[in-house]
């Protein structure tokens, strides 16, 4: 393990290396900031290791989030240059895909919802076209004769996590930035001013700006003073890879998707063959265990809206937790603790709003202004004295 100099001191400490933690470390050294220290003890790993890498600004929008939405976009737009100067900074590539997706209706409830998602979408103006279940069906042959109809959104593609995360951790090392595989034992707090941590190594840390990026643990810091952060939620999501065989390909050509018995259900096929299904969407604390349950759900409801998927071979099961805010949007920049910024909150979308989360926050610590996409998002709209003011309304 990488030891730290006595009186170690790093321009930005960020706590927590996964997909957020690592892409701001990134771009905070592109930005010129010397000397970015990461700390977590198996960086590149966390909720992205196990997500499906939809990014889906569009269909996973809910009623009343349009300045999520407007995040999302933004995040979205930037990912293909993104991904491009990834690979060109760590030699990976991150199984970026133009795909496009389609969310599909099985019965006549679930279109009259969809068709209210698609007057909904019209009226915001963004890119989703109406179609007919066998329009759907010539789409993607392999879906149940029963789909009654389906949204075609043209622009929520995908990625592959794993692979982004193995090239957020080669382009940081390139960058300079010290990996170091430990936790965050305690975060130092003096005179009102965050000023590093103690790491579980037992050696200590100083930094000008701390970054927190840990997810479902950001609140759970040792020394964190209280009402600094609300508490992230951890939302357990189960998920499961099968296989494609080469003589079953093109199985699906883009990410299908569709509301089951009250939940999301997706399937994101890749290029090279894996296809991921997911997710649930469990609120029991910082449990990771997959259960027969959980899968046995998964398969019942991906088997209805495409019955082939039975036939495939089981690769993996895992779950993860997502970060879930008091409103399910991020928190980003400073907080009312000088010197600590927060990335953390991401909840559903953490993989979609990696580029522009990582914009947002090197541009803050390069520069100390907040930028207006940023704003609605600011950490103190949770501060005990504004919890009125919110970021999702
Ligand atoms: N973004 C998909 C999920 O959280 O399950």
């Amino acid at each position: 393990m990488t030891r730290l100099a006595p009186g170690a001191h790093a321009d930005v400490l960020v706590i927590g290396g996964g997909i957020i933690g690592l892409a701001v470390a990134w771009r905070a050294a592109q930005r010129g900031l010397k000397n970015v220290v990461v700390v977590d003890p198996s960086p590149g790993h966390g909720a992205a290791g196990v997500a499906a890498g939809m990014l889906a600004p569009v269909t996973e929008l809910q009623y009343g989030e349009e300045p999520l939405l407007r995040l999302g976009m933004a995040s979205n737009e930037r990912y293909a240059a993104f991904a491009a100067e990834l690979t060109e900074a760590s030699g990976e590539d991150t199984g970026y895909r133009r795909c496009g997706t389609l969310a599909v209706a099985l019965d006549s409830d679930d279109r009259a919802e969809l068709r209210e998602l698609h007057a909904f979408h019209e009226r915001l103006g963004l890119d989703s076209t109406w179609l007919t279940g066998r329009e759907a069906r010539k789409l993607e042959p392999m879906l149940a004769p029963g789909v009654r109809g389906g949204l075609h959104v043209a622009d929520d593609h995908q990625v592959d996590p794993r692979r982004l995360l193995k090239a957020l951790v080669f382009a940081c090392e390139r960058a300079r930035v010290l990996i170091h595989r430990t936790e965050a034992a305690e975060l130092l707090v003096q005179d009102g001013r965050a000023i590093g941590a103690r790491l579980g190594t037992r050696e200590t840390l100083t930094a000008d700006q701390v970054v927190l990026a840990a997810g479902p643990h950001s609140h759970r810091l040792p020394g964190l003073p209280e009402g600094v952060l609300p508490a992230i939620r951890p939302v357990k999501g189960q998920i499961l890879r099968l296989r494609v065989p080469d003589a079953y390909r093109p199985f699906l050509n883009r990410n299908v998707r569709a509301v089951v018995r009250g939940q999301h259900l997706y399937l994101v096929p890749r290029e090279n063959g894996e296809l991921v299904i997911g997710a649930t969407t469990e609120e029991q604390g910082y449990d990771t265990t997959v259960t027969a349950g959980g899968v046995y759900e998964l398969l019942r409801d991906a088997h209805e809206l495409v019955p082939g998927v039975t036939e495939l071979p089981l690769v993996e099961t895992s779950a993860g937790l997502r970060p879930g805010s008091p409103d399910n949007a991020p928190l980003l920049g400073p907080t009312d603790l000088p010197g600590l910024v927060a990335a953390t909150g991401h909840y559903r979308n953490g993989v979609l709003l990696t580029p522009v989360t990582a914009d947002l926050v090197a541009e803050y610590l390069a520069t100390g202004e907040v930028p207006e996409l940023a704003r609605p998002f600011a950490p103190s709209r949770f501060s005990p004295a504004r919890s009125t003011t919110k970021a999702v309304a």
